[in-house]
């Protein structure tokens, strides 16, 4: 019998004694030393809330408008590969627990369903709002890359989130030992040969998925194939992986209907910074040209309003819906999602926001550590 799980720490408790190690390792493991992994979680507790008080808040309004949908809270679920390893439903439960909630999913390009079976699997279910948005990874052979784009676009995918951050994958150490690898029962559905479904015997000693992404991913895209990708596809295009102003500018002179401040739940390059430190500088380099979205350490209601304060449209969360799976499937996955929705709409109760439009930069102030020295 299991405790009560009453936060996403709980979760990820009961996670770890269900899911086999490689994957528990696999889903967990930021890269090298691990720093930025536990900054993106620590870097929320470097923000105060600054509560008002005596504002009616007997009702809260947490619904948002993402990419032209109306969404029931701000909170999304973010690109995780592979969910197959951590429930026999995997991506497709995924799916139907973001319907049920009425929030967004990103599938991601690794997934162990396909594009099709994900869509069928959230139109098939009771609820109301979902949608999906396909994650893209850029592939050496673009003729295969577009017509992951141009399958999405006919299953009614509503947006590509392009990954721009790996053009070779980060060092996760626990990968490395475990010589990672897809189980042999499963393989990335979106794809037919062996080679790129990430399903071949022998990938030496390394992680093979670092091997998988040498072998298929381009690493020399540029701005360009943002123009590229624009060209192609109807859907709006959205950045995946900007940390810093510069970079957002030019996401948004690419034309970008918006960016993903990310740093790939810190599995790519560590010591970067905590996405929320670098948030706030992304939205003002963008004034107002495109959404900017966050994703990175979000565990806590609390951490959603300081994200919203901060100048993001929303929130994507990738670990907490892996151990919502793992723990329970679709039921699970909805449990998670239920109660960061809960306490997202306590958090902005106790602060004195009556709706998401009314979380402004002034609710939040930075801890001033040295004061305290
Ligand atoms: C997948 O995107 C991963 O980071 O492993």
């Amino acid at each position: 019998m299991t405790g009560r799980r009453v936060c996403v720490a709980d979760f990820e408790d009961e996670a770890r004694k269900v899911l086999p190690k490689s994957v528990y390792d696999y889903y967990r493991s930021g890269a090298d030393g691990q720093n930025t992994l536990a900054d993106n979680v620590a870097a929320f507790d470097r923000w105060y809330v600054l509560p008002r008080v005596l504002r009616d808040v007997s009702t809260v309004d947490l619904s948002v408008s993402v990419l032209g949908h109306t969404l029931s809270m701000p909170v999304c679920a973010a690109a995780t590969a592979m969910q197959r390893m951590a429930h026999p439903a995997g991506e497709t439960a995924t799916a139907r627990a973001c319907r049920a909630v009425g929030t967004g999913m990103m599938l991601s390009s690794w997934a162990t369903s396909t594009i099709e079976e994900v869509m069928s699997a959230m139109t098939a279910s009771p609820g109301d709002g979902g949608v999906l948005w396909l994650q893209l990874y850029i592939y050496k052979d673009r003729a295969l890359t577009l017509s992951l784009v141009h399958r999405a676009e006919k299953m009614g995918y509503r947006a590509i989130f392009v990954t721009v951050d790996t053009p070779y994958l980060g060092k996760r150490l626990a990968d490395v030992r475990n010589r990672f690898k897809m189980p042999p029962h499963l393989s990335m559905s979106n794809f037919t040969s062996a080679s790129l479904a990430f399903s071949e015997d022998n990938y030496g000693n390394d992680s093979g998925l670092a091997v998988y992404v040498a072998n298929a991913i381009d690493p020399a895209l540029s701005w360009d194939d943002i123009t590229w990708l624009k060209k192609h596809t109807h859907l709006p295009v959205i950045v995946k992986g900007v940390l810093n102003g510069e970079d957002a500018v030019q996401a948004v002179e690419h034309g970008a209907s918006g960016i993903l401040v990310s740093n790939h739940g810190a599995r790519q390059l560590d010591g970067v910074p905590a996405t929320l430190e670098v948030l706030e500088e992304v939205v003002e380099a963008v004034r107002g040209r495109c959404d900017v979205y966050m994703d990175g350490g979000v565990r806590r209601g609390t951490d959603v309003l300081k994200a919203l304060a901060l100048g993001a449209k929303a929130v994507f969360v990738g670990r907490p819906v892996l151990w919502g799976l793992a723990c329970q499937g679709e039921e699970g996955v909805t449990e998670v999602l239920e109660l960061l929705k809960e306490e997202l709409r306590l958090a902005l109760a106790l602060s004195g926001c009556r709706s998401v439009s009314e979380v402004t930069r002034s609710l939040v102030r930075r801890v001033d550590f040295t004061s305290r020295m």
